[in-house]
């Protein structure tokens, strides 16, 4: 489905966007090995959280819903049923490699396949690591590409340096060293979200953290985990996209309620800030073991544009594609480096960002491990691919609103993988 956006006047509202995708992925797939009946409440709804659900079914695990809360029958740590057919990842990068290291240590068999993007994507870098702590994994290309087969057997913990700071690599580790004998450390340049950690440290696995100049978690084996209940906050990445459209739209305001404001998540608007825009957080308080704030954002004309380097980029990572559209109007050029691992997303988000920039009528310049984007630029307007990447399409919708003649996405509607309500939303907030 192709969707048309056109120049506003402003935009101004209060949005509770969708929840986090992260937490609710781990809220079903940690719990499903707790003993007993955990609860979520505000569980996101969208394509992709909705095929971790139907695959923990598949899984064996009961999953049921009373009065919008969603409940998980956890059957403990090794307490998943062999599934009869291939699981079906869809477009799920997430679901994909932390139930590698779920099925790892489990009595059973089972193929992983995904739809024609996830195909596509690394898991040598979950495999290789599992493959070290004796997981019997195989698959295309040496186990790099889905379909992938996973025989389950007993683990051993080890050290491992996540290179990539990669926290789909790192949970999907913890999440194996909770079935395999002795500790099993994961040690990260930079640390990347800790929502894993945190989640298992609260259901009563022995997590030992520290964070020194490198930061290190370990995990032991572990008998058992506690049900817990979980209220999913909204996603800060969802929140980025109407955040980015009150700064670059006069006479815009917006408040984004209840957003999840870890310091592993919330790179975006830090950078926002530090380019100049009116970012607030406000009533910050503590949901479920996470910082949640409500965010009141203003339209910010005399933006500067920002370096972003390698560090910064796993607090920010899908936000780079909405970072580059609000750099287009923001004084300077706003050079991005460090982020290669871009190129491995549901699209490659380097090549889709720059060559969409292009398409309507910005300058940008791709780098093999980042992009430069010239700023204050008028935004012509034109065709744009999303590449069935969500992040693409609801970036570009939010450029759309700025531009002279209207921006057109192609596959739009792939919204739905993180955001299935983006444009209602997207509307409800603007004033013509
Ligand atoms: C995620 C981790 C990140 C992120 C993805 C969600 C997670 O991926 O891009 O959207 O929930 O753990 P990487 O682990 O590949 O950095």
């Amino acid at each position: 489905m192709e969707k048309e956006i056109h120049k506003i006047r402003s935009i101004k509202g209060v949005l509770r966007v969708p929840s986090d995708k992260s937490i609710s992925h781990r809220s079903i797939i940690l719990t499903s090995m707790a003993e007993g009946i955990s609860t979520v409440k505000n569980f996101l709804k969208a394509g992709d959280t909705l095929t971790t659900v139907n695959v923990y079914r598949k899984l064996g695990i009961k999953i049921d819903e009373d009065k919008g809360v969603i409940r998980v029958h956890g059957k403990g740590l090794k307490g998943f049923q062999e599934p009869e057919d291939v699981l079906d990842m869809g477009n799920s990068g997430t679901t994909t490699r932390l139930t590698l290291g779920v099925l790892a240590g489990q009595d059973l068999f089972a193929v992983l396949t995904g739809d024609e993007s996830l195909r596509k994507r690394p898991m040598k870098r979950v495999a290789d690591p599992l493959r070290q702590m004796n997981a019997v994994i195989d698959g295309r290309k040496g186990g790099e590409l889905l379909p992938l087969s996973v025989r389950g057997s007993s683990l051993k913990g080890i050290k491992f340096f996540n290179q990539k700071a990669s926290a789909q690599v790192k949970s999907a580790l913890l999440i194996a060293g909770l079935n395999a004998d002795g500790e099993t450390t994961v040690e990260e340049p930079y640390k990347s979200r800790d929502h894993t950690e945190k989640m298992l440290k609260a259901m009563g696995a022995g997590i030992k953290i520290s964070n020194g100049k490198i930061y290190s978690v370990s995990v032991t084996k572990t008998d058992s985990l506690f049900p817990v209940d979980i209220d999913v906050p909204a996603d800060p990445s969802s929140a980025a996209f109407f955040a980015a459209a009150a700064v670059m739209v006069p006479d815009s305001e917006i408040v984004l309620k209840d957003v999840l404001v870890n310091p592993t998540r919330d790179g975006f608007f830090r950078k926002l800030k530090e380019m100049g825009a009116e970012i607030e957080y406000t009533n910050v308080r503590e949901k479920t073991r996470e910082p949640v704030a409500d965010i009141i954002v203003k339209h910010s004309p005399d933006l500067k544009a920002v370096k972003v380097s390698k560090g910064e980029i796993p607090s920010m990572v899908d936000e780079i594609p909405i970072l580059a559209v609000v750099a287009t109007q923001a004084e300077g050029e706003t050079v991005i480096t460090g982020a290669s691992e871009l190129r491995v997303k549901e699209s490659d988000r380097i090549k889709a960002v720059v060559e969409n920039l292009r398409n309507v009528g910005v300058e940008a310049i791709e780098l093999d491990d980042g992009m430069i984007i010239k700023g204050k630029q008028k935004i012509r307007g034109g065709y744009v691919d999303s590449f069935k990447d969500h992040r693409i399409a609801m970036a570009f919708s939010i450029l759309g609103l700025i531009s002279e003649e209207g921006i057109k996405i192609k596959d739009a509607d792939c919204a739905y993988i993180s955001y299935p309500e983006f444009f209602e939303h997207l509307q409800s907030v603007i004033q013509k």
